[in-house]
């Protein structure tokens, strides 16, 4: 992992430990599978399928947070999962048709990427920033 990825994976902390190890974990391997994406199909399509699930399992545990929290923007949160869940299933979809190009492997990885760096930045700062706020009076009282 190049010095920039582990920069920018190591600023997007929630303080949130599950939350934060799951990220990191996804960030970490879809910077691996870029680097390695030039490898024949079947290879990258299981690191795509590994990633995809590791993906939902994040998102699953994300929803049942906000809903567990009954956080407001749940429905706005959850829609941004699943135009990434769409954007992997494409990628893995196009792999195993066997019809996807290099450069198509670099361009959908790297919209999965800046995209989920978007989500952690913004939703998610979003989220913990308004159960820090819900439970302050629990904690501070
Ligand atoms: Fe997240």
């Amino acid at each position: 992992m190049s010095k920039d990825e582990d920069f920018k994976i190591s600023h997007v902390k929630l303080g949130v430990e599950g939350l934060d190890k799951q990220h990191k974990k996804i960030l970490k391997d879809i910077s691996n599978i870029l680097t390695s994406s030039s490898e024949e199909d079947v290879l990258f399509l299981k690191k795509i399928q590994e990633l995809k699930k590791i993906m939902f399992k994040h998102y699953e545990t994300e929803e049942k947070f906000m809903k567990d929290n009954s956080y407001t923007e749940h429905d706005a949160h959850k829609s941004e999962h699943n135009k990434l869940k769409k954007l992997i299933e494409e990628l893995e979809t196009e792999t195993a048709n066997g019809n996807i190009s290099l450069c198509r492997r670099y361009e959908l990885l790297e919209i999965l990427l800046k995209g989920l760096l978007l989500q952690i930045h913004r939703y998610d700062k979003q989220m913990i920033d308004f159960l820090y706020h819900k439970y302050e009076d629990k904690f501070f009282s």
